[in-house]
């Protein structure tokens, strides 16, 4: 069974080493788990919460989405896309404000803070506050919830967020369900080294601190911020303290074992500090010197850039589109035009295991097939008109079908093209059995 892990960055900044540690490394290397399903995205919309420079989004955006393709993504592996290039994001994110609870979103973190801030300032506890900040955990749980994440790993200051997308997906399961898991609940995951790294001057490496060391600035900026690191007086030959000593932690978080030990045991006897920071940076532009090449052949090349984050988009929404018109279906948004079509004489009994069900959408027409529960087993792709459309059903009930496994969805093909698609599901075997009830149910009968 493979695990689908799922996380965002927001785009309002150029990434720098903690991002690298906290985030970006550990998510690579998750996904190359053969186990392993990732959606990596760029969370845009969650930027333009905290940002009204379009200058600053544009190049943000840019500049991380190099930044995850230069330290190893493999775009044809991992689902790797924008956040708003899936409409259907903050569609989800609407049906999901209607659940919930305003007492939910009061206690997220975030917002409590801007209200503290005010409320100290003596300013309206509001004052400030946009519906964005407010709802920034509803869009976060949006994220998560389409895609049907297992795992999410994240930064320690997003654990709440990501358990309030579980509460939120479980009170829509509850409401919506009818029995059924409609959304699965993602389980956070935080890497315990080097889950934040800190900065220049001791506290958590962030731009808000402007304590950062950049990720991919030339091999200048890298030597210039790390001599910037703050360290206590002890000169040298004065025995250090590595673990009173960030210098130690940011080495700690990109050395072995063996090199910490012994960069530890030098420390002690009195390593310079001067020597210590050369040490630092040695080891950082090691790790870092290839990707800052292959980072700066791809800024050089937008159009590329864009090019495969569109086919990211596009395979996203291969499972956003069919899944979010089942919850549209679950909240009673349903087509007027929805009508049954009963499969064609003769065939009695597969009419009554499945029917087909068409309907009309602005970008053509569409069939869904139901099992006799009323449980959707396909939903096709939109086409022209109807007639296109009923002769695809007529065909699926009279020729051999040719069925797809797609990870965790499947395909229904005529003449080589995708006329169809499963719902998605969250094992291999559920698929394939669902694979053998479409069979069944299409089989021609005697
Ligand atoms: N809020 C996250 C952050 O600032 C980014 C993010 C947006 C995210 N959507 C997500 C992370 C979904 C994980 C899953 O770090």
């Amino acid at each position: 069974m493979t695990t689908r892990i799922l996380t965002g960055i927001t785009t309002t900044g150029t990434p720098h080493l903690g991002n690298y540690a906290g985030a970006i490394r550990p998510a690579i290397v998750a996904s190359r788990d053969p186990q392993a399903d990732s959606f990596y995205f760029l969370a845009d919309y969650h930027a333009l919460i905290k940002c009204d420079d379009p200058a600053r989004i544009q190049r943000s955006r840019l500049e991380i989405a190099a930044t995850w393709l230069a330290c190893g993504l493999d775009a044809d592996k991992a689902t790797f896309y924008r956040q708003s290039d899936i409409p259907e994001i903050p569609e989800l994110t609407w049906l999901l404000t209607c659940v919930s609870a305003k007492g939910l979103l009061n206690r997220a973190h975030a917002y409590k803070a801007s209200v503290d801030k005010n409320v100290e300032a003596g300013e309206d506890p509001d004052a400030g506050v946009t519906m964005g900040l407010y709802s920034y955990p509803v869009l976060m749980a949006a994220d998560i919830l389409m895609f049907n994440a297992h795992k999410v790993p994240v930064g320690r200051d997003q654990i709440q967020h990501v358990e309030m997308a579980r509460d939120i997906g479980q009170r829509f399961n509850h409401l919506f369900g009818n029995g059924k898991e409609l959304f699965t609940l993602p389980e956070v995951v935080i890497e315990e080294d080097v889950a934040t790294l800190p900065g220049l001057d001791g506290r958590k490496m962030s731009k808000s601190y402007d304590n950062t060391i950049p990720l991919f600035g030339t091999a200048k900026q890298l030597k210039d911020a790390v001599a910037r690191i703050v360290t206590d007086s002890r000169a040298p030959g004065e025995p250090k303290d590595p673990d009173n000593s960030h210098l130690f932690t940011l080495y700690q978080a990109f050395s072995t074992h063996e090199q910490q030990a012994a960069f530890r045991a030098e420390l002690r006897d009195g390593l310079a500090w001067g020597e210590a920071k050369q040490r630092l940076f040695e080891l950082l532009d090691n790790e870092l010197g290839e990707a800052r090449e292959r980072y700066h052949a791809l800024i050089t090349r937008p159009a590329d850039l864009e090019d495969i984050l569109l086919v990211g988009a596009a395979k996203a929404r291969r499972i956003a589109t069919p899944f979010l018109g089942e919850l549209r279906e679950a909240v009673g948004l349903r087509s007027f035009r929805e009508q049954v079509q009963v499969a064609s004489e003769g065939k009695k009994k597969a009419a009554k295991a499945a029917r087909f069900v068409s309907f009309r959408e602005d970008d053509g027409f569409r069939f869904r097939l139901l099992d006799a529960a009323g449980e959707q087993l396909l939903l096709s792709i939109a086409f022209a008109d109807g007639k296109a459309a009923g002769q695809v059903t007529k065909r699926l009930q009279s020729e051999e079908l040719d069925l797809h496994a797609e990870r965790s969805i499947f395909s229904v093909r005529l003449d080589g093209e995708a006329v169809a698609y499963s719902p998605e599901f969250s094992t291999d075997a559920e698929r394939d059995a669902a694979m053998q009830r479409l069979r069944e149910a299409l089989a021609p009968q005697e």
